[in-house]
């Protein structure tokens, strides 16, 4: 048995501070040092049933601003700490926001190895630090619990009780504490008083790839943009996103977040095909909350996103175009 868990803070309002404590939207993420966070917790030390715990800031940002250089820090720092013996388990305390994109990037970078053997385990608030009642704390724990039951494999995703696996779940509140779903596949576990109850298995490991983790950090990453249909939509965006710009990279990829099962306006589509044949991969997504683009006879046009939200078909596509 290892001797340690490890916590990696990257802001968010799990560490958040607002001036009021009723005040729950007027706050500012990223305020509260991880360390500082974790010592609150006074539960926090009987449930490590006396493993020791690191703590270790790896960024303090607001995950709205999330980035791929704290990306690249944050999957060496996980690849680290994971293939040390000493170390049980991995945690991060995340912004709610773009969480869903983190915790996918990560199963998608990190060696399926090192996940098959421990957990990596995402976790998050909705209620800043300094509320009257933050439900960062019971979070916390309950990650914990998560990250040492012998079950937990992979890349999870705890709040507000539930369990997570990287590729289903997604924001679907903007408001509730429990703000994650996974869609018709309902969570993997509920925790109920430090105690993890299984209800699925968590999905299969994304298939084994090698990405190197260093050059993560120096590789300049494809841009890849995302596009919506709706009534009314045009070609005009697709168009202008793929004229060179010298402030920004040239357009690698696009994502189309389509109506229904990944349907298009006749224009837009038109659009995305001269894209697609002008050398511009592009993958259709919906923009449906439930459900995933379910393919026809013949081949597509475009093509789908194999499940993927859009955000996260996104980070597949960035992926794949990598050197
Ligand atoms: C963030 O995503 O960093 C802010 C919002 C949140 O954590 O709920």
């Amino acid at each position: 048995m290892g001797k340690k868990v490890v916590v990696l803070g990257t802001g968010g309002t799990i560490a958040g501070r607002s001036e009021r404590g009723s005040d729950n939207v007027g706050y500012k993420a990223g305020q509260v040092g991880v360390q500082s966070l974790l010592q609150d917790i006074a539960p926090l030390q009987a449930a490590l049933q006396g493993r020791e715990l690191v703590a270790e800031q790896v960024a303090q940002v607001d995950s709205k601003d999330m980035g791929f250089a704290v990306w690249a820090a944050l999957a060496q720092r996980c690849a680290q700490h994971l293939q040390d013996t000493q170390v049980d388990a991995v945690l991060i305390t995340h912004g709610t926001d773009t969480l869903e994109e983190t915790a996918f990037f990560l199963e998608q970078v990190l060696p399926p190895a090192l996940l098959q053997a421990k957990p990596l385990v995402l976790t998050c608030a909705m209620r800043p630090a300094s509320a009257l009642t933050p439900d960062g704390p019971q979070n916390v724990l309950d990650a914990v619990a998560v990250a040492l039951d012998s079950a937990a494999r992979g890349v999870l995703v705890v709040c507000a009780g539930a369990v997570h696996s990287a590729r289903l779940v997604q924001k679907s509140y903007t408001y509730r504490v429990d703000a994650f779903d996974s869609g018709d596949a309902g969570p993997l576990a509920l925790v109920e008083e430090a105690r993890v109850r299984w209800l699925g298995k968590p999905a299969p490991m994304a298939p084994p790839r090698v990405v190197d983790l260093q050059a993560l950090a120096n590789t300049a990453w494809p841009r890849v943009e995302i596009v919506m249909s709706y009534a009314g939509a045009s070609g005009a965006m697709v168009r202008s996103l793929a004229v060179p710009d010298a402030n920004v990279p040239p357009l690698r990829g696009l994502v189309v977040a389509g109506t229904g099962n990944g349907t298009l306006h006749v224009d837009l589509e038109a659009a995305l095909l001269e894209a697609q044949a002008q050398g511009t991969p592009v993958v259709r997504a919906s923009r449906c909350a439930r459900g995933q683009v379910v393919a026809g006879e013949g081949v597509a046009a475009l093509p789908h996103s194999q499940g993927l939200s859009a955000v996260k078909a996104r980070i597949a596509l960035m992926l794949q175009l990598m050197p």
